[in-house]
């Protein structure tokens, strides 16, 4: 679990490499991303989500998995995870040499169905197998639950329906709950709505969240966030990202606009932002030529 709420430190997991070029569609060369995760690893981000074990007709830019992940500079104290959507994911993972999985369900049927080709219950019956391997492997295991506020095809999303699936998953035996703001939506108030509602069950100290930034809201949700107890949270250098199944996703929060954020509130990430800046700035300026060579 996450470092709970009493501690002035916060940690920031990178999600670029996965979440952040997911969405790319001209595909990046191996040696960017392998360049990108080891300019990460060497601010001392404690944690980066380097890539996905899917399916690569689902996320064709990510079909570079295991070569991204077994050409990375692997640092001690950085835990390098991967994306896992079912059996043989984990299976690949495992052999990749990952430190962490993320496996992932939607709080919603819509996106459910367009991102993973499943209903909710389908989804839940193939990670539980995976989570199940991933423990007996003493693998930690991230839980992503999507669209926690709301959904591109179902609207908005019912706290307590975020509730039941956050308890599945700890059932299942997750060993950290990440929420994720799939369409960038949350305000500070739906943020707090929905740590209302998971107050019985997980405190905000133990889990992690997952902002994107389409409204503008997201440093805002973030320090309300910060107030409630949360001390985890998920970020992208530049900003860059999105997800191909939800229309309208844009860019994940800026690691380097919700660090200088977290200082700011009187935190401590232990990050240095204008570093990671500079990290941002370099990725965005290799997808910006790779867009502009095929245009
Ligand atoms: P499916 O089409 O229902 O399953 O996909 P399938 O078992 O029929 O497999 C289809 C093909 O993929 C087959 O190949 C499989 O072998 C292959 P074929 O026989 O046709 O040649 N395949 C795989 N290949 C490599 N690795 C695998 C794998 N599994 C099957 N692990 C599946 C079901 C779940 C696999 C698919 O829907 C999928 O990969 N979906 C992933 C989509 C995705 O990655 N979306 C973005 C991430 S989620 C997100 O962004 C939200 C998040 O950021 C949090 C937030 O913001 O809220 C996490
Ligand atoms: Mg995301």
């Amino acid at each position: 679990m996450t470092q709970g709420s009493r501690s002035n430190s916060v940690r920031i997991t990178e999600v670029g490499p996965r979440d952040g070029l997911q969405n790319e569609r001209e595909l990046v060369p191996v040696a960017t991303k392998i360049q990108f995760v080891d300019r990460l690893s060497e601010l001392g981000i404690p944690e980066i989500e380097v890539t996905s074990f899917v399916s690569a007709k689902w996320i064709p830019q990510l079909g570079d998995a295991e070569e991204v992940l077994c050409g990375i500079i692997r640092r001690p104290r950085t835990i390098y995870s991967a994306l896992v959507p079912n059996e043989r994911g984990l299976e690949s993972a495992l052999q990749a040499g990952v430190d962490k999985i993320a496996i992932f369900v939607s709080a919603t049927e819509g996106f459910s169905q367009r991102n993973t080709n499943g209903s909710i219950e389908e989804v839940l019956a193939r990670i539980a197998p995976v989570v199940s391997r991933a423990r007996s492997q003493s693998l930690p295991v991230r839980g992503y639950v999507s669209c926690v506020i709301a959904c591109p095809y179902d609207g908005p999303v019912d706290p307590s329906q975020v509730r039941t699936l956050c308890s599945r998953l700890l059932q299942l035996g997750v060993s950290e709950l990440d929420l994720g703001d799939t369409i960038g939506v949350a305000d500070p108030d739906s943020i707090s709505l929905l740590y209302e509602a998971l107050s019985p069950i997980v405190a905000p100290g133990d889990t992690t969240l997952h902002l994107h930034d389409t409204t503008g809201h997201a440093i805002a949700t973030a320090l309300r966030a910060l107030e409630i107890g949360v001390r985890s949270f998920d970020a992208s250098a530049g900003g860059i990202g999105g997800c191909p199944y939800a229309p309208g996703a844009p860019g994940n929060v800026a690691t380097e606009t919700l660090t200088k954020a977290i200082i700011d509130a009187g935190f401590d990430p232990g990050l240095d932002y204008q570093r990671v800046a500079e990290v941002g700035r370099w990725i965005r300026q290799q997808l910006a030529g790779l867009r502009g060579a095929s245009a």
